[in-house]
């Protein structure tokens, strides 16, 4: 078959022929290789392939909420952005401060009352090697996307979960957002092949990491809400403002290493994270976690979040 060679018109015309379901969701799009913001994307969602977060994963993200236009936890997501770019010495193509510019000006171009907020830090385009300061510069890119919350049946019944058998990420890896998501998309993968909601992982020494794209806590047999130790997980926004709200209304906190026994053997169990808030987990590999039943510490968690969520960052 003879490929065409083309030119910009020619392009531009196939890309405008283009149809994909999911371009109705994407709202507006930044990118800094383009030097400004496309309204309804679409065709134009494009990187550069030699971008080092297309061929080598070399790149950072966050995902936050808007929710009546209000950008919930938006410093701490933008913090953890530096943060994870930090560690792996990738430079801000500009400062945090005019990143969160940026983002309020993309948000006001895709004018919708709840959305996600996508943002990429790319180590940028520039040679096909392993090597970063093959590139040009790095690179910003904001998609607001539509937010597609979970279904009400799952906050009302819980949800299944499991082991996974994915390899966990070993040292400081699991501590960076970064765009090097394999295992994570390996252990959604899991979930989904087994007709699970979730699966979770144990760390080398046995105990509980976390889960996709998901932390995961236990109100323990002394009711103590616990999450694991933050060295073998990624800190959370959501499990971090959750656990400063419990303590707030009196509830007994604690951070230590949990075992697959006192997860099993726990009065609760919960995901959290920017799109589901906070979700009840009521079966554990098959087996229902107490009485199989939504708890109580669930519930009161979930609506301090929702609420809390009205505090967000007004645009
Ligand atoms: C691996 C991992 N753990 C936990 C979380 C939850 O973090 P947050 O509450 O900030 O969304 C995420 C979020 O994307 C994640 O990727």
């Amino acid at each position: 078959m003879a490929q065409p060679i083309l030119d910009s018109e020619s392009i531009l015309k196939s890309l405008h022929s283009k149809q994909n379901p999911f371009w109705s969701q994407y709202y507006a799009f930044y990118s800094s290789w383009y030097g400004g913001i496309v309204k309804d994307p679409g065709p134009f969602l494009l990187l550069p392939v030699d971008d080092h977060i297309v061929h080598r994963g070399d790149g950072v993200f966050e995902a936050l909420k808007s929710v009546d236009r209000k950008i919930y936890l938006l410093e701490p997501h933008l913090h953890r952005l530096r943060d994870s770019a930090e560690r792996i010495g990738l430079s801000l193509p500009m400062t945090l401060q005019e990143i969160e510019q940026t983002i309020i000006q993309t948000l006001k171009v895709a004018d919708r009352t709840e959305t996600l907020v996508r943002i990429f830090l790319s180590r940028g385009p520039g040679g096909f090697t392993t090597n970063p300061y093959d590139s040009v510069a790095s690179q910003l890119y904001v998609i607001i996307t539509k937010f597609n919350p979970l279904s009400v049946e799952k906050y009302r019944d819980g949800i299944k979960i499991g082991k996974s058998l994915i390899p966990v990420k070993e040292g400081w890896f699991p501590q960076i957002k970064s765009c090097n998501y394999l295992p994570n998309v390996l252990m959604k993968k899991e979930a989904v092949d087994r007709g699970l909601d979730f699966t979770i992982s144990f760390d080398a020494s046995g105990f509980l990491a976390e889960s996709s794209t998901e932390n995961i806590v236990i109100v323990d047999q002394n009711d103590i809400l616990t999450h694991p130790p933050l060295d073998k997980i990624l800190k959370g926004t959501t499990m971090t403002r959750c656990f400063e709200l419990a303590k707030k209304a009196g509830i007994k906190t604690a951070i230590r290493p949990i075992s697959e026994n006192d997860l099993r053997n726990a009065k609760e169990v919960m995901m959290m994270g920017t799109t589901l808030n906070v979700l009840p987990v009521t079966s554990y590999e098959a087996q229902p976690i107490a009485d199989g039943r939504v708890g109580d510490q669930s519930k009161i968690l979930l609506k301090l979040i929702e609420d809390d969520t009205q505090r967000g960052t007004a645009y």
